[in-house]
């Protein structure tokens, strides 16, 4: 007799919330995670942490930037980097121990330590063998490694030694052009360190709408931050006066360097299944070494099941929670269901950038037809009184049906602003069911309101 119904390994997004919907469902659950507090890399050394950094960094600029141009005075702006620390940790001591309750709450049974499958249906942790009938591996990602660059976590960092180091580095190299990159590199940049960032390709933020990317690099480049673009990193070499990133431009084949106090190496995550058991039980990876699974989360042995960043699709804290929940009601015998063609991502940065479905490049390599609709957010009131009248919203909606397929945006509460358009692609919506909605004034959503309007008959205030 199996002890319990559901086994869950790993306790971050995609783990968390699949354990809290099973007992919600009536399933008797049990969620295994070796971490000391829950939450996983989200809530712990990822989402949560670098929003807090990126929230304090953001207002500490705003003091000493644009509260003159706001006729507010605050004498000489600084910081206790201890003090910002201890900030970022309350914030995620808070959110971690809010899932210890949730736990109790939805009586989900938190087995401490490192789980292994060692047969179907069989989970060990510790020394204590566990049996479900179920059991799911949400066991999320790592970061990856880059040849020629050794991790210290001290002067070569990842994510995780970027969000807590001992003091602001005066110049900071990141060593890849997405999302980490640039969150981290923002937060620093804003905090006084010279960053450099060195790229791979030939733009930023690989996939998202080019005409984003490009507006986004010019701020950031405003911002202070330093780009070297279509450059592959050779490696990373540790000296007296700090650390010497050697690339060669891919173009010509020329050699360059960067020289940091500290590297951030932020090129991509990979899925952790590390210790799993899993060639053991005979559980198929793919060829890019995520968990395989089917389009209802079932791996190639029957009763084990994968979710969040352990298995294919974007790594994202949101993606891994839907998907926690469609398998927990899959497995209570309903019908789980994901919508991959409607899952935001946000950069965090300032101005924000959101973006949803498709970007004109995809629609222009698919060959579809489309209409687009712009509007800056210079024709915004409330925009314009935060003194952020940059960027803009970018609607793309099917040429013949008025179907919104995709929208882009940089500015002000980009990613607030974006749920309005994921609610409506997930309806089906058209932009004119967008255009002719009430918006409140003044806020930032009337932007996207006049890109739907964009769409069809033209902005009013553009
Ligand atoms: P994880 O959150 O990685 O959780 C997996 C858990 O499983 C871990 O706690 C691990 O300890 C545990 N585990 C692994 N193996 C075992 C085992 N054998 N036994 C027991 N426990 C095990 N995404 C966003 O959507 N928005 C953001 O703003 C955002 N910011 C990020 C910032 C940074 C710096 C980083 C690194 C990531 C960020 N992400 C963000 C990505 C997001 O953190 C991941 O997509 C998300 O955490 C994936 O959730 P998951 O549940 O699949 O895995
Ligand atoms: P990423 O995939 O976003 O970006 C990696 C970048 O590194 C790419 O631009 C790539 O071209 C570049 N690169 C790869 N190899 C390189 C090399 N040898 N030299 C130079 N550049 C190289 O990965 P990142 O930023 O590490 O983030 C990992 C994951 O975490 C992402 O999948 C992301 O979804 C998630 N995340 C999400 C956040 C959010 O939603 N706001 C915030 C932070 C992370």
């Amino acid at each position: 007799m199996a002890e319990y119904d559901v086994i869950v390994i790993g306790a971050g997004p995609g783990g968390y919330v699949c354990a809290i919907r099973c007992g919600q469902l009536g399933l008797k659950v049990a969620c295994v995670e070796g971490r000391e507090t829950l939450g996983g890399t989200c809530l712990n050394i990822g989402c949560i942490p670098s929003k807090a950094l990126l929230h304090a960094s953001e207002l500490y600029h705003a003091a000493g930037h644009d509260f003159a141009k706001m006729g507010l005075k605050v004498a000489d702006p600084g910081f206790d980097w201890a003090g910002v620390q201890a900030y970022k940790q309350s914030t995620v001591d808070g959110n971690t121990k809010g899932i210890e309750f949730l736990f109790k709450k939805n009586k989900v049974d938190w087995l401490k330590g490192w789980g292994t499958i060692t047969a179907p249906g069989e989970v060990k942790v510790g020394e204590e063998v566990h049996r479900a009938k179920a059991i799911v591996i949400a066991t999320g990602s790592e970061p990856s490694a880059l040849k020629g660059v050794e991790v210290d976590e001290e002067v070569v960092v990842t994510s995780t030694g970027a969000l807590a180091l001992g003091a602001v580095p005066k110049r900071l190299a990141v060593i890849g052009a997405g999302v980490i990159g640039l969150e981290l590199g923002s937060v620093y940049a804003r905090l006084g360190s010279e960053v450099t960032v060195v790229e791979f390709l030939d733009q930023i933020t690989p996939g998202m709408d080019l005409e984003v990317c490009k507006a986004l690099q010019k701020t950031l480049a405003k911002q202070g931050l330093t780009f070297i673009l279509g450059a592959a990193v050779q490696g990373a070499t540790k000296g007296e006066g700090g650390v010497t990133v050697d690339y060669k431009l891919r173009k010509d084949d020329s050699a360059g360097s960067v020289e940091a106090d500290v590297v951030l190496v932020a090129t991509g995550r990979r899925p952790y299944v590390a210790g799993l058991g899993l060639e053991g039980v005979g559980v198929e990876l793919t060829e890019r070494g995520q968990v395989r699974t089917d389009a209802h989360w079932r791996t190639s042995v029957p009763g084990i099941y994968a979710i969040g960043d352990a298995i294919a699709g974007p790594m994202l804290a949101h993606k891994a929670e839907d998907e926690g929940m469609a398998v927990a009601e899959t497995i209570a015998g309903r019908h789980g269901h994901v919508n991959y063609g409607v899952i935001p991502g946000v950069i965090y940065t300032s101005p924000e950038v959101a973006s949803v479905g498709k970007t004109e490049e995809s629609l222009k390599a698919a060959g579809r037809a489309y209409t687009v609709g712009r509007f800056p957010f210079m024709g915004n009131a409330r925009a314009k009184s935060y003194l952020m009248g940059d960027g803009f919203v970018k609607m793309l909606a099917d040429k013949e049906t008025d179907r919104i397929l995709g929208c882009h945006i940089i500015g002000p509460q980009a990613g607030e602003l974006i749920a309005e358009v994921c609610v409506a692609m997930e309806f089906g919506a058209s932009a004119e069911d967008v255009a002719r909605t009430c918006h409140a004034h003044p806020t930032c959503s009337e932007a996207v309101r006049e890109a739907a309007l964009a769409c069809g008959d033209g902005a009013i205030h553009a």
